[in-house]
């Protein structure tokens, strides 16, 4: 019988649950085994593995997290690393592994294709939606909608305070947690990296809006964006305009919280698109969502092309803010 490894990578995110589900469901569906692997490739230059049944992923389709766990392992970067991880899928008899993750877990499953010949297949999973070849990462809505209803109660108190607000979230070195929840938020600006933003035109758009009669607004400031922190940012606007601010950093509760409808259908369905694409010999490459249909993508694609953000979006907050 043929077997398969699975194993998550990286920052974990809301729908790997789901997404390990469908590899399991769908490969023992098609007569495959599949072994999981804990805690990335740690665990696979750890032999840290468990074999999957079809019964050890009930009841977790709901759940934030990743059943696997996940780690991101310095040891794989080494040569010494690979070879393990490499004699380890050997023993267990893999054929094909399926890595859930982001970006750098891309990096690692291109390396144990090309390298170690080890066939390799990635499922795109991150908050940060920052990966080509696919429109959504599993975990990005999730987390937008967890930034969002932290943006609507930072609103409620703003306003009742008459206070300025900048909230940080996540997104690494991308705006699209920012820009997404931000626009959903109603936000008064939002800084992201893959603009360069002005403080003194930032100032005086706050100026404006008090003249508006605004009493109160909130910045969304992305993490990666080419200021500074949040609470850097406040205290230069606090210097310029002296408005009593307030400092909100999201952090990692975005990476936490039940999957939305969207990233558990999601990660059904690249799930079992993965487990396809291995039965059919398919190797070194993505499975991504583009315009509703399954789309795969050479590996080699995802580490060269860079994710456009739909600036629309950033201008249409510009007009929305007046
Ligand atoms: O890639 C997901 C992410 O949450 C980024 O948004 C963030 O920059 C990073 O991971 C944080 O990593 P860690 O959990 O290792 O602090």
């Amino acid at each position: 019988m043929e077997r398969i490894g699975v194993l998550t990578s990286g920052g974990d995110s809301p729908g790997m649950n789901p997404c390990i589900r469908a590899v399991v469901r769908a490969a023992i569906y098609k007569g495959l085994e599949v072994i999981g692997i804990r805690r990335g490739y740690m665990g696979l230059i750890e032999n840290d593995i468990q074999i999957m049944d079809a019964s050890s992923v009930s009841g977790i389709i709901y759940r934030g997290g990743t059943v696997l766990k996940t780690a991101r392992s310095k040891e794989f970067m080494e040569k010494e690393g690979q070879e393990k991880a490499v004699e380890n899928i050997k023993k267990l008899g893999i054929q094909t592994l399926i890595v859930i993750g982001g970006d750098g877990s891309f990096r690692g499953a291109r390396v144990l294709d090309e390298k170690w010949d080890i066939p390799t297949i990635g499922i795109p999973a991150t908050i940060d939606n920052d990966i080509w070849g696919t429109d959504f990462t599993i975990g990005f809505l999730t987390a937008v909608d967890t930034a969002l209803e932290a943006i609507d109660k930072i609103r409620d108190t703003a306003t009742s305070h008459d206070r300025l607000f900048l909230v940080e979230v996540m997104g690494r070195t991308s705006g699209f947690i920012a820009l997404w929840s931000g626009l959903a938020g109603g936000a008064e600006d939002i800084l992201i990296p893959e603009l360069s933003t002005n403080l003194d035109e930032v100032c005086a758009e706050l100026d404006e809006g008090r003249k508006r009669g605004k009493t109160s607004s909130i910045i969304i400031v992305a993490e990666g964006n080419k200021i500074g922190s949040a609470a850097e940012i406040a205290s230069r606007i606090r210097k310029k305009t002296g408005y009593e601010e307030r400092v909100v950093v999201l952090g990692h509760l975005q990476r936490g919280g039940s999957p939305c409808l969207w990233d558990r259908i999601l990660g059904i369905r690249l799930g079992a698109a993965a487990v396809d694409a291995a039965v059919k010999k398919k190797r070194n490459i993505m499975i991504g969502i583009v315009n509703g249909e399954i789309k795969m993508s050479p590996l080699s694609d995802i580490g060269k092309k860079k994710k456009k953000i739909n600036l629309d979006l950033y201008y249409l907050n510009r007009i929305m803010a007046t």
